[in-house]
């Protein structure tokens, strides 16, 4: 297994985000609503070494911690976090208007059980506790279909690494995928890694979303332009 900080090691100085940081401009009463509301749920700072305990980022009744990367505009975490409140939720998404839009949702909505890293999450990863994180999600990550542009996949073994790491034992890793190239990539570098066991027993079992899986934005477009998903579940094992 990876020491935690060997994961910055891969991040170069230049970061690549994945995707575009920035969008639309902001209307007035979202730039409002970022500059009032945003700080009660940003995770600003992360140490410079050690972990952060996701715990500390909650109220003390909060169950568990679960986690999403690349959360998009965030339909799928809100609707996650307003189905269990007693779960904190952390999302990390560099790009901005996706951010602005979750927090809009939250605001309307009246949910407090999330917190946001606006940066790339592989930083956030690699500060998190071991064990610390019952459930995560990778929904619908940018596939890179380029060969040259693989290496820039998520779902890679550093961070499946960071992934295994911070996951509690038996926790559930969630991935899900409408292009057909980046589906064999995770089915063959998750089932590689050797941390994980794919909990589909028939075809069905990843065909088919399971009834507690919100949709995400991609996913909803995904379908409308006919693609099929898959919805790979994973659990995590002790080595
Ligand atoms: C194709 S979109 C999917 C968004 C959302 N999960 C959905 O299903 O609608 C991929 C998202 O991952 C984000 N992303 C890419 N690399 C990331 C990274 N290293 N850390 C956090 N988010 C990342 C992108 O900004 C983008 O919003």
């Amino acid at each position: 297994m990876a020491p935690a900080d060997e994961i910055l090691d891969e991040i170069p100085r230049r970061r690549v985000l994945y995707g575009r940081r920035k969008g639309r401009r902001l209307r007035a009463g979202q730039s409002r609503l970022v500059a009032e509301y945003l700080p009660k749920f940003e995770i600003l700072d992360l140490p410079e070494s050690g972990f952060i305990s996701p715990r500390d980022l909650f109220p003390p009744e909060t169950d568990e911690t679960w986690l999403e990367i690349g959360f998009g505009a965030g339909e799928h975490m809100l609707a996650q976090a307003e189905a269990n409140e007693r779960v904190g939720f952390i999302g990390c998404e560099p790009f901005f208007n996706g951010v602005v839009q979750l927090i809009s949702g939250m605001h309307d909505r009246g949910v407090e059980n999330i917190r946001i890293y606006r940066d790339d999450a592989r930083l956030l990863l690699a500060r998190l506790s071991d064990a610390s994180v019952a459930r995560a999600f990778v929904l619908f990550p940018d596939p890179w279909p380029k060969t040259r542009h693989h290496k820039r996949r998520i779902v890679s073994k550093p961070v499946l690494d960071q992934l295994h790491r911070i996951l509690k034992p038996d926790a559930e890793l969630r991935i899900a995928t409408d292009d057909p190239g980046y589906l064999d990539w995770i089915l063959q570098h998750v089932i590689g890694h050797g941390g994980f066991d794919w909990l589909a027993r028939r075809p069905a079992d990843w065909r088919e979303k399971p009834d507690d899986w919100p949709d995400s934005r991609y996913e909803s477009k995904a379908r409308l332009a006919g693609r099929s998903c898959a919805y790979l579940r994973y659990i995590s094992r002790t080595n």
